[in-house]
């Protein structure tokens, strides 16, 4: 599993990219809104950052299919996007129909606000090349994150389709584990979770250990 940041908030990019071995940053309009800068000037910090070899997947505002493809062309290219540019695409009746009109214009496409395996499964049928399930927002309504999850993973490989899982929405660390563990191809997650997930009190207290019991002892030049 490869992990995304799902953030739009530029001292947290950088934070990460400075240690993290991270594959690329997803936002929405929610996300945007936290930041209070126009989405402009947003998406070209975050392409400065990430450069072309990270993905960056924007959730489309509009709801009308066409609409959906005039947006996402108008990001991609003048932006000067490249393959790493993802348009977010919903599982609304006309997301299902973008999907083909993006694909077909060479426009890549991650269907979002999954939260069942048939919406995930018609989207990949649609073209879409990631699916994203909403594990924490599943989990708040008494549903099963992970086990939507799973499943959409199993039907996935069963079909042999060429569709990946980027699994979405999380508080906790244990669901991202969790995920992993049913083989979602890619998790986006906050940047306090990512923190959460790398560090561990213990990790400090060995290297302490480490540097008081035996550090005075390392004589080789380096
Ligand atoms: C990502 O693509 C989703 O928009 C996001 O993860 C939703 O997360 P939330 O449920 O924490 O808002």
């Amino acid at each position: 599993m490869i992990y995304l940041a799902d953030t739009a908030n530029l001292e947290e990019i950088k934070s990460l990219l400075h240690y993290f071995p991270l594959a690329g940053v997803t936002t929405n309009p929610t996300i945007i809104g936290a930041e209070n800068k126009p989405l402009s000037v947003i998406l070209q910090e975050i392409i400065e950052l990430i450069g072309d070899k990270r993905m960056l997947h924007v959730q489309m505002i509009s709801r009308q299919a066409e609409d959906m493809l005039r947006e996402a062309k108008t990001y991609k290219f003048k932006y000067g996007l490249g393959d790493n540019f993802f348009a977010k695409v919903p599982v609304s009746a006309e997301g299902y129909r973008a999907m083909p009109m993006l694909k077909d214009a060479g426009i890549n496409v991650t269907a979002t606000a999954i939260f069942t395996q048939q919406q995930a499964l018609v989207a990949a049928r649609a073209g879409a090349d990631w699916v994203a399930p909403y594990v924490n927002r599943l989990d708040n309504i008494s549903s099963h994150g992970i086990e939507v999850v799973k499943h959409i993973v199993e039907n996935i490989d069963k079909f042999k389709l060429d569709t990946k899982v980027l699994a979405a929405s999380f508080k906790t660390v244990d669901q991202v584990h969790r995920v992993s563990m049913v083989g979602s191809h890619a998790a986006t997650i906050s940047h306090e979770i990512l923190e959460r997930l790398r560090s561990h009190p213990m990790t400090d207290l060995s290297l302490e250990g480490f540097e008081k019991d035996g550090a005075h002892l390392y004589d080789i030049e380096f």
